[in-house]
């Protein structure tokens, strides 16, 4: 086989795609809104085995759970050689939809499939991957599967960080059948990863707005995650006049705006209060304390730098102004990534072979590919988000995207396998 021979096509199998697809989406929480799988719960748990069944039954890949709980579905190819590794994420945000993650998951068991239906001898091992807890997870920390493999997950970190009920995310992977002890094995390198492909919904409006069916992402946005604690005083709302009053709600809600301001400001910089918690919370008493959790993304680090520095100083402001204590720390953060230039291209040709409207974009959405573009050379690819609507339960995207996404995935892989071939001169399909 040449160079230059026409592209073979998959053909994906848009039926399964689809039942798969609608089979995860009634794994929800009965008491959740929208659709909602959080990492580590039953859930997520029960969405596992239904995909375990797809990767043993189906693709006949061998299914192991890696150190830090990643569900990996592996087809052998020459046993020396680095794996392919193709994936994304089960878990939910809450509320969420049915393709975030999802698509990439089954779009990659699909690509086994055909793999396997076809016969195709790969020299590559090929690996699918469920990564543990995408999302931000109940540890207050995301993408924890990725950052395991990228070995970003120190022993001291996972016996630390706790959830509400007060297990540490140490035990939660030993219970998700992790291996918590040996967590430095979870790491990858490029050594024996090859490269990483992720097929994801954009989440975004940039594709359904103008009819592309396939976006070719060049890298992903940083996020600065922090935590905001203002501290007033608890008091009678009827016997405090206003002048006296040391409300950390209306403090806290300042910071609220102030972000949005200070983003709104700086071109290139989105910024987010996604979460709040008050206290004591009752309707007659001022609020003592609030906490926010809040967000910066963007594609330039120094644009974050920039955009937490003003938005540090505001808060200093709104302290003297009020005379509250407030307490500002970034926690976990990810840098922006650039994508690996050969990746992207590789992408964008299969797409041209393919005679496929194609974009190239960033993505403003955190992946798991964030961490792996630390480990191997790695590409994405968006397909439309209708409206560009996701994290909520309208997230659509139509099953036909999802079958094309999967064979520019599948051609993207093979043309790997291809090029390694050429070098050792037996893969054909
Ligand atoms: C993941 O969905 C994120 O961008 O937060
Ligand atoms: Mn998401
Ligand atoms: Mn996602």
């Amino acid at each position: 086989m040449g160079k230059d021979d026409p592209i073979k096509r998959f053909e994906p199998n848009i039926d399964r795609i689809k039942r798969d697809i609608l089979a995860l989406s009634r794994i929800t929480s009965p008491t959740e809104p929208g659709y909602t799988r959080l990492s580590f719960t039953d859930e997520d748990r029960k969405a596992r085995e239904y995909i375990a069944h797809l990767m043993e039954d189906e693709a006949r890949l061998t299914v192991r759970i890696d150190p830090v709980g990643n569900l990996i579905g592996r087809r052998e190819g020459e046993k020396q050689k680095p794996a392919l590794l193709l994936g994304s994420h089960l878990d939910t945000v809450r509320g969420g939809g049915r393709f975030d993650g999802v698509s990439g998951v089954i779009g990659a068991i699909e690509v086994a499939r055909r793999f396997e239906e076809k016969g195709i001898e790969n020299i590559h091992p090929i690996e699918v991957v469920d990564f543990i807890a995408e999302e931000p997870s109940p540890f207050g920390l995301s993408t924890i599967g990725s950052r395991g493999m990228a070995g970003k997950l120190p022993p001291k970190l996972i016996g630390s960080l706790r959830d509400d009920a007060g297990r540490t995310l140490e035990k939660a992977i030993r219970e998700i059948g992790g291996d918590p002890a040996n967590i430095d094995k979870a790491k990858r390198s490029s050594r024996d990863v090859l490269a990483y492909l992720e097929l994801h919904i954009e989440q975004g409006p940039h594709l359904c707005s103008k009819s592309i069916p396939i976006g070719v992402v060049t890298g992903i946005v940083g996020i600065s995650r922090g935590k905001v604690e203002v501290i007033g005083k608890n008091d009678h709302s009827g016997t405090t006049s206003m002048d006296v009053r040391k409300d950390a709600l209306a403090g806290g809600s300042e910071a609220v705006l102030v972000l949005e301001w200070v983003c709104a400001e700086l071109a290139g910089v989105v910024g987010t209060v996604g979460r709040v918690e008050v206290f004591p919370n009752s309707s007659n008493v001022i609020p003592g304390r609030m906490i926010l959790d809040m967000e910066i993304r963007s594609l330039s680090e120094d644009l974050l730098h920039k955009a937490a520095s003003s938005f540090r100083e505001e808060l200093e402001r709104i302290k003297e102004k009020r005379g509250v204590q407030i307490l500002f720390e970034i926690g976990i953060s990810s840098k922006p990534v650039v994508f690996d230039m050969n990746m992207v291209k590789r992408i964008i040709r299969v797409c041209e072979q393919l005679g496929i409207l194609h974009v190239k974009l960033p993505s403003g959405a955190g992946h798991d590919a964030n961490h792996l573009a630390e480990v191997a050379p790695t590409g994405m690819i968006f397909i439309p988000s209708r409206d560009g609507r996701s994290h909520c339960p309208e997230e659509w995207t139509e099953f036909e995207q999802v079958c094309l996404g999967t064979e520019v995935l599948a051609c993207t892989l093979a043309g790997i396998e291809k090029d390694a071939a050429l070098s050792s001169g037996h893969f054909d399909f």
